[in-house]
């Protein structure tokens, strides 16, 4: 298939370009396309065809449900079948923006589009050409992020390229995403809310609206073993980059020492990749790549720095790649739970 590039500006969005892409996905095809988190893999979320093209353009297990896209809040009585009180109260606070709400489902979304669930996932980007591009498409864009399955996502066009070139009908490609980690999603099916996976939206931000959050144990560390989480996608190995990853835990000193032994006792061929906050990045000389993740102080810019590290290093044939911490205040746990995943939990105590 021959993809079609588009470049897209924010600031002033030619609409020739997404009527077009609207026509694409009106049309049972797929358009990669930019929102704030990461860029998202778009079809048609109430054509079954469509769902399947998306499974198979990524080469996604199909039982792992897909997101669905809206651009205006009422959309969401088309497809959820119980809004409860307190996702009006998420919604006025974080709507549109980088969180997801899972409700239960309305025969109007096929079960290919829910990975099979009687539930669905849910999500008002803030992305103007997200938004733009959502109501162009019919209203409903179902979209997980537009990587190969168990890659990096994507947060920039030409991540996408990386990975869909020759896959998908077309990307619209609008630059970096500013927030660079996928959305919080929050179940709301069953009692007390609860975070199955975390996000740019933290736990305390909920918290907030919510009074009482839960955590789903399967995903933040505290599972009795062999419990599942609510959110399938969680289950399976993630944002791995080619190289071998382990993340270096302890006071900045022991971690910089512990790696620069690893680059200075080196044998053979083998290239060693670092990631490293803006402070150590001296430190680490002698590595072949140092990827500078930003300034401690600067949450975002960590996060946003994150896939593209991963797949810089992949760039560079790295073999070995050697992560510091980032248990940032607010962030640090979306972060690390990438991190975390990235490196097939392989944490070193130094
Ligand atoms: O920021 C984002 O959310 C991005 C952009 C493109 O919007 N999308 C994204 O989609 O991250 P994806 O498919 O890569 O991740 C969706 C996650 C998966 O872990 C999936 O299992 C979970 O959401 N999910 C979707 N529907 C669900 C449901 N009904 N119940 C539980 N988990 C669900
Ligand atoms: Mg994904």
């Amino acid at each position: 298939m021959n993809t079609i590039y588009e470049t897209v500006d924010p600031a002033d969005i030619d609409m020739t370009v997404i009527r077009k892409a609207g026509d694409i996905v009106s049309d049972g095809g797929l358009v990669a396309f930019p929102t704030e988190t990461v860029y998202g893999l778009g079809g048609d979320a109430l054509n079954p065809e469509s769902s399947r093209k998306i499974y198979e353009a990524k080469g996604r297990p199909s039982d792992n449900p897909l997101i669905v896209h809206i651009a205006e809040f009422d959309s969401i009585y088309d497809i959820a079948a119980d809004v409860p009180l307190e996702a009006k109260l998420l919604a006025d606070k974080f709507w549109p923006g980088p969180l997801t709400m899972i409700f239960g489902r309305k025969p109007s979304v096929p079960l290919e589009t829910t990975g099979g669930l009687d539930t669905v996932a849910v999500r008002f980007p803030s992305h103007p050409v997200a938004r733009e591009f959502i109501k162009a498409s019919g209203g409903f864009v179902a979209a997980p992020s537009a990587n190969i399955s168990g890659r990096p996502s994507p947060t920039s066009g030409r991540h996408v390229m990386e990975d869909m070139d020759g896959r998908i009908e077309m990307i619209i490609d609008s630059g970096e995403c500013s927030i660079g980690l996928e959305s919080t999603i929050i179940d709301l099916t069953s009692g007390v809310p609860m975070i199955l996976r975390p996000g740019y939206v933290s736990e305390r931000m909920l918290k907030s609206v919510l009074g009482e959050v839960a955590k789903d144990p399967a995903v933040f560390g505290t599972a009795v073993s062999g419990q599942p989480p609510r959110a399938p996608g969680m289950k399976y190995r993630h944002y791995a980059p080619r190289g071998v990853m382990t993340i270096v835990s302890g006071d900045a000193d022991d971690v910089i020492s512990y790696i620069r032994g690893k680059i200075d006792s080196r044998t053979g061929g083998e290239r060693i990749g670092v990631l490293a906050c803006s402070q150590d990045v001296p430190g680490y000389e002698g590595a072949d790549i140092v990827v500078d993740m930003g300034r401690t102080d600067n949450e975002i810019e960590t996060a946003s720095r994150l896939y593209d590290a991963l797949r810089r290093c992949d760039g560079e044939n790295i073999d070995v790649i050697y992560s510091e911490e980032f248990d940032t205040p607010e962030l640090g746990m979306a972060i690390m739970n990438r991190l975390i995943r990235a490196a097939g939990h392989n944490i070193i105590k130094v």
